[in-house]
């Protein structure tokens, strides 16, 4: 993308974190920002600091999970804008557990919004990206999309399908004569946002579960709530979302696939792609918790 400057830019997941510093960016280049999140409150916050920048700005309450609100997010957005260049699927949510103390609610609820939170975005946006002369689509996945970190398998599941989508995409694009689409796929390390708080958006429908009721004692086992804690604590020291903001739209405007904020973490990539060539069984250089 040659300039973002008047560019419509679509971001999920607007209001904290990564996507609120990719909104602010995508402001500060000149770009007219849709900010797109359930969480109300913060969104507004998020509002107003951008209309502080001058930037023309829209914020619209979105339930990624939710193929309805995605599709009114995407006609707010051409009724306003007229058109849209930019999409961040962004919204993403995540928690600790071992496969054999998930309950099917936290499956649901990871992959509802990190997995179809970001095909809800595709399938309403895509059509007006492809009819743009000049677009880009990023989706946000994780480290966790290209390595199996125990205790992660419904984020897991979710950020490997991500990236899967958007690798698709990219070939599909690349090979496409009537689309000018860039593509990447944003696979963080640690970053210090509030991802560790991310129960605070979920759905009462999709709480942990005693019996028939919903837990509120026990909210999850003692090892899911060690391996949060552990994760809280971690993102804590976590890289600033400005800086992964910053390599997003470097890597829009030098149309770059992959954006990997940090790259010391291909070692284990790396060390899982040989081992696959070698068939060999699955095992982990890094030290994660399990
Ligand atoms: N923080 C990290 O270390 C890290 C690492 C790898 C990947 N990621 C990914 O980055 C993305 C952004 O997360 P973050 O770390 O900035 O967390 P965050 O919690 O600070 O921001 C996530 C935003 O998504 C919103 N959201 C949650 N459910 C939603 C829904 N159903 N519909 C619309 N919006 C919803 C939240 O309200 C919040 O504003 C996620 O996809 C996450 O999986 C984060």
């Amino acid at each position: 993308m040659e300039t973002m400057k008047g560019r419509v830019a679509v971001v999920t997941g607007a209001a904290s974190g990564i996507g609120k510093a990719l909104s602010l960016a995508f402001a500060a280049e000149g770009a007219r920002v849709v900010l797109a999140d359930v969480e109300d409150d913060a969104l507004m916050a998020t509002r107003t600091e951008i209309e502080a920048l001058d930037a023309p700005v829209l914020a619209v309450k979105t339930d990624v999970t939710d193929e309805n609100s995605v599709a009114e997010l995407c006609a707010v957005t051409l009724e306003t804008f007229g058109g849209v260049n930019i999409l961040c699927n962004n919204a993403g949510v995540g928690g600790g557990g071992l496969v054999k103390n998930q309950q099917l609610v936290d499956w649901k609820w990871v992959i509802d919004v990190s997995l179809w939170g970001v095909i809800h975005g595709l399938h309403h946006f895509l059509p007006h990206l492809i009819e743009a002369e000049e677009s880009h689509v990023m989706s946000t996945a994780s480290v966790a999309g290209l390595m199996a970190v125990p205790g992660l398998a419904p984020y897991n599941a979710a950020k490997f399908g991500v990236v899967a989508i958007m690798e698709t995409l990219h070939h599909e694009m690349d090979r496409d004569p009537e689309a000018n689409v860039g593509v990447s796929v944003l696979c963080p390390g640690v970053v210090r946002t509030n991802i560790a708080t991310a129960q605070r958006n979920r759905p009462d429908h999709l709480r942990r579960r005693r019996g028939e009721s919903i837990d509120q004692t026990a909210k999850a086992p003692e090892e899911a709530r060690a391996r949060n804690a552990a994760i809280a604590a971690a993102l804590e020291n976590g890289m600033d979302p400005g800086q992964v903001a910053s390599q997003v739209l470097n890597a829009m405007y030098e149309r770059r696939f992959w954006v990997l904020s940090h790259p010391e973490l291909l070692a284990e990539v790396n060390h899982r792609n040989q081992e696959l060539a070698d068939l060999k069984n699955p095992t982990l250089i890094s030290s994660f918790t399990d």
